[in-house]
């Protein structure tokens, strides 16, 4: 005989929903789904909740758990106390249906947006050879499951439905480094497509992505910041930041990514409907705050409409603007060690010593 536990879940649907408590029986080695199971054979027969594996392979029972994107099928009941309320609520960035189940065809718009492996065209099906080390360094990004909680762990369309149209997320900037490293790929493009098409300058490296991945891919560290450092490398190339200079000086268009999709003219980058940069603020002097120094208490500006051209797309900003993303914090020309002066950030118990 299992203990009695007590259990928030959020019900409702498009229109609005509450939190509504239950008290539910939990025995030994039990899951969160299981305890939703128990609910719909019980109490709530009309819960709505999406699952199919119960095995942490479908990423279907995706929700919100005490606040963490967690997947329901894996989550033991004994990570929490006993004496601890079990809050399940849905996705928080994908628009809910009805309790628990959210709809999630963000995603699949954004896995349609993503160019196709692009094998050689002399070489058959069949015939495709690769080293096994090459095998390997992919391998990790074929383990997603496709669950979307780094989707919807990830602040840049959690709370900003406006940055939707432009950022494609973690998943799939991992699926354009796998096929980027993919020795029989032949696009040459992934990493500006990645940049202009996927909003790659969006993201600021967090790491929450990885941190909550069910199938511990490194999405960061093995997939973001390579793809991030490549298009830096083109960035800081002598010759690619002379060009930035000529093309700057005679506002020539900017937006020279080839891709499948964007096969129309390019965009002039003073044409109406640019703004700054990717991520930036209108408020000089909040940025000119941020260029002298590190001030972690200074007031952030506030988020302004994203920098994204008449296709809703992040123009191409290797070429023509001084950085890919949004502005450091450190400044841009920062060298470190930062000097002393700079460090104006007090670690809350450095007064105790
Ligand atoms: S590391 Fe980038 S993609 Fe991942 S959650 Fe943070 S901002 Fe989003
Ligand atoms: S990368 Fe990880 S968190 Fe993101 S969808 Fe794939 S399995 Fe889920
Ligand atoms: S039910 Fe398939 S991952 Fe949870």
């Amino acid at each position: 005989m299992g203990s009695k536990r007590q259990f928030r879940i959020w019900r409702g649907d498009e229109t609005g929903g509450d939190l509504k408590d239950y008290t539910v029986e939990v025995n030994e080695g039990e899951v969160v789904l299981d305890i939703i199971h128990r609910l719909q054979a019980t109490e709530a027969p009309d819960l709505a909740c999406r699952w199919n594996c119960k095995a942490g392979k479908c990423g279907s029972c995706s929700m919100e758990i005490n606040g963490k994107p967690r997947l329901g099928c894996m989550t033991r009941m004994s990570t929490f106390e006993e004496s601890e309320t079990v809050t399940v609520t849905p996705l928080r960035t994908f628009p809910v249906i009805r309790d628990l189940v959210t709809d999630v065809s963000f995603n699949y718009e954004k896995a349609r947006e993503t160019p196709a492996f692009a094998p050689p065209a002399d070489v058959a099906p069949g015939d495709y050879r690769m080293q096994q080390v090459d095998v390997e360094r992919s391998q990790e990004f074929r383990k997603c499951i496709e669950c979307f909680l780094c989707q919807n762990v990830c602040h840049v369309i959690r709370d900003h439905e406006e940055n939707k149209p432009a950022f494609s997320g973690p998943r799939f900037f991992i699926r354009a480094a796998e096929l980027d490293m993919h020795p029989l790929d032949t696009r040459t493009d992934r990493k500006e497509y990645a940049q202009a098409e996927m909003g790659l300058g969006y993201c600021n490296i967090t790491k929450c992505c990885t941190e909550v991945c069910p199938e511990h891919i490194k999405i960061t560290d093995n997939g973001i910041i390579p793809m991030k450092e490549r298009a830096v490398d083109r960035r800081y190339d002598p010759l690619v930041r002379l060009g930035s200079k000529i093309f700057r000086r005679g506002e020539t268009p900017q937006n020279s990514v080839t891709s499948a999709r964007a096969a129309g003219p390019a965009t002039p980058s003073t044409s109406a409907g640019f703004h700054s940069h990717a991520g930036g603020s209108h408020d000089s002097r909040a940025e000119a705050q941020a260029q002298s120094g590190v001030n972690w208490h200074r007031e952030v500006p506030h988020p302004t409409a994203p920098a994204v051209d008449e296709r809703g797309k992040l123009p191409l900003t290797e070429l023509t603007f001084d950085r890919a993303a949004a502005p450091s914090p450190f400044g841009d020309d920062v060298s470190f060690p930062l000097p002393p002066e700079h460090l104006n950030f007090a670690h809350p118990e450095q007064d105790k010593h």
